[in-house]
């Protein structure tokens, strides 16, 4: 019994000492990391601009982003993926881009400053999930009518590779295009209107 009683103490005494280490060890952790966050990091959080390297980015391929915790998509598209985008229209909600789900400067048929890149928030606009990219014709699982878009998986909306979303899905509006510029052929400045933009 009495070694019993010892070795409960001691359990105790134990447990009570890996607690306190584990707290300040939580302490120690937490310290360097915040004061690690440095000026433009602690910026980027606060929504400040993100730059978009694009000279890498093959034709066809996504670039996949963060701007004010947002996912934010780049898309190289080709010159076939663009000629599909006029034939869509009669398919689509707002092929026009009436509803202001973009910045002025990208209201028009490819919804995007240069026709090659495509660049926008990867949330649905049904209820927030994050749609995938299939830029593949007519796979199985999509259809034979599907020329390339963004998927949603959650409750099946479907868009295309402009953002514009398709008649008869769950999502109301075309994807949202935030405001950007080309700081040179190869940067873009996501979350910052260039100048002379409306
Ligand atoms: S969240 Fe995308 S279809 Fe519902």
């Amino acid at each position: 019994m009495k070694t019993e009683g010892v070795s409960k103490t001691r359990r105790r005494i134990l447990v009570a000492a890996t607690s306190l280490v584990g707290a300040a060890g939580v302490g120690y952790a937490l310290v360097p990391f915040v004061s690690a966050m440095n000026p433009s990091a602690k910026a980027r959080a606060a929504g400040a601009p993100v730059r978009a390297d694009i000279s890498k980015l093959e034709p066809g391929a996504i670039l996949r982003l963060e701007w004010r915790g947002k996912p934010v998509w780049v898309v190289h598209r080709t010159p076939e993926m663009l000629e599909t985008l006029p034939s869509l229209d009669p398919k689509l909600v707002d092929p026009g881009s009436a509803v202001p789900q973009q910045p002025e400067y990208c209201q028009n048929p490819t919804r995007s400053i240069k026709p090659e890149y495509l660049v926008a928030i990867g949330i649905c606009t049904h209820l927030g999930c994050s749609p995938t990219y299939r830029p593949e014709v007519a796979p199985d699982d999509l259809g034979a009518d599907w020329k390339g878009g963004f998927f949603c998986p959650c409750h099946g909306s479907r868009f295309d590779l402009a953002g514009r979303v398709y008649k008869g899905v769950p999502a109301p509006t075309n994807l949202v295009i935030p405001k950007y510029t080309y700081l040179n052929d190869t940067t873009i400045l996501v979350g910052e209107d260039g100048e002379g933009a409306a």
